[in-house]
């Protein structure tokens, strides 16, 4: 209830208005011509799926994957279609995991995506440790993939057991040092912390564990209770105790030392890179387009989302020739300015420049009281050019982003996975 209120206030303070509508009308995507666009595809498979993760994914198999890739290639000609030969400057891969897909469909949507853009970029893509081998390596490559991302979450078998992942320490040590020894530009891993059981001296030994084995960058995240997982259920059932609050904090601030002594420094609220490195970063682009089901995109003016159900995509895409889109945001301005700020703030640094160039509105005009506040309370800098988050505002970007915005996704994505096309949901 007081989260309700506290959110209404926010809103209605920052924007003037007190409810996200998400709307199910199909909106109009019109003509897509962006300097600086982004393209994110969605590979909703994966070989076993974990009852912990949020993210829309089924169980792979080969038929469903080549018939996905099939639609897929058509939303591509459509977008196609529509921005002519544009300039890409960000091509990001997630699921799911979409190395399930090379060999079954992954090339050809590639092949579709370089034939209808101009990829200035190279490809950045998640993966898995059991799909990792030299052959792998060789087969990405080929495709243009220059940056990977591999969710290991833990050294330590005992929590991979706990978390259900179905392959131990010495595979996920291997899959981590074939990477590193290819030449891609980075190699991100995932590790997860405050798993069930686990003391900060868990945590101590994971990081030590991934810097030793040379990774460019680590992205350590809190596991995440989403309402639509099987999370609480097992943690419940087995006994097991999830750390609490004041437990994770201190085994952040053990990651943040054992990072910075490192040599890496802090690029988003959860990675941290090795200095020199270009960050890995997923999902702080400014605009981009989102393909496959599930995906989300952002134009000006708009955020829509693909409907979360391979078949559905599949079926409306042979029929209509056209994104599913199953719902939309129409943005004002404010609205617009706010999700460059949230992302902003999330890669904890905030340069006033690209906001003005983006806007073409002065920085601290809109948001001088906003930093004001959060100099006061020691979470930010004011570097004059730039704005840069404290390692105090972080941990509270944490706690906020656990309240409210994960509250937030965690609504919307368990209403598109209950309803493959749901009607207008009002969110407050
Ligand atoms: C798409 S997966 C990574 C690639 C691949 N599917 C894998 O699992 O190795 C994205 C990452 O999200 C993180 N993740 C999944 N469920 C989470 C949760 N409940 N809370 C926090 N992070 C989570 C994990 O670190 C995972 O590696
Ligand atoms: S964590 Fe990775 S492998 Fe596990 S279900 Fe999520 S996307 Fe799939």
């Amino acid at each position: 209830m007081l989260k309700k209120i506290i959110r209404k206030v926010i809103k209605k303070v920052l924007t003037g208005s007190e409810g996200i509508v998400l709307s199910s009308d199909y909106p109009d995507i019109g003509k897509i011509n962006l300097e600086k666009l982004g393209i994110y595809l969605h590979v909703p498979f994966c070989r076993h799926p974990c009852f912990y993760c949020p993210y829309f994914k089924e169980k792979y198999n080969r038929k469903d994957a080549v018939d996905y890739s099939n639609a897929v290639v058509k939303e591509v000609e459509f977008y196609k279609n529509i921005m002519g030969n544009a300039d890409i400057t960000s091509f990001y891969i997630g699921g799911g995991t979409p190395t399930t897909m090379v060999g079954s469909g992954l090339e050809e949507i590639i092949g579709a995506i370089k034939q209808s853009f101009s990829l200035k970029c190279g490809i950045s893509t998640e993966t898995h440790p059991d799909d990792i081998t030299p052959s792998m390596v060789e087969k990405l490559k080929g495709m243009g993939v220059e940056n990977v991302s591999m969710g290991v979450e833990s050294f330590n078998d005992r929590f991979l057991e706990i978390i259900g992942r179905t392959y131990r320490s010495d595979r996920a040590r291997d899959a981590v040092s074939v990477l590193v020894e290819s030449g891609f530009k980075c190699v991100n891993i995932d590790l997860m912390f405050g798993l069930p059981n686990q003391e900060v001296k868990d945590v101590e030994k994971d990081i030590q564990t991934a810097i030793k084995l040379g990774v460019d960058q680590i992205s350590a995240y809190p596991i995440f209770t989403f309402p639509h997982t099987k999370l609480e259920e097992v943690v419940r059932k087995k006994g097991y105790s999830l750390p609490g609050i004041m437990k994770r904090r201190a085994m952040l601030k053990k990651i943040e030392e054992l990072c910075y002594n490192a040599g890496m420094e802090r690029t988003s609220v959860w990675a941290f890179t090795k200095k020199g490195v270009r960050k890995y970063s997923s999902v702080t682009v400014p605009k981009y387009i989102g393909i496959g089901a599930g995906a989300g995109s952002l134009v000006p003016g708009s955020f829509f989302i693909n409907t979360f159900s391979v078949e559905e995509y599949i079926k409306f895409l042979e029929r209509r020739g056209k994104p599913p889109v199953a719902l939309h945001i129409d943005f004002g301005e404010m609205d617009e300015m706010l999700h460059w700020l949230y992302w902003r703030i999330y890669e904890t640094k905030i340069i006033k420049k690209e906001f003005e160039e983006q806007f073409g509105r002065d920085f601290d005009d809109i948001f001088k009281r906003i930093f004001r506040l959060f100099r006061m309370l020691g979470m930010a800098r004011d570097e004059g050019d730039r704005i840069v988050m404290t390692d105090r505002g972080n941990y509270w970007v944490h706690v906020l982003q656990n309240v409210f915005s994960l509250d937030f996704i965690g609504r919307v994505w368990n209403i598109c996975l209950a309803d493959k096309w749901p009607n207008e949901i009002e969110l407050i």
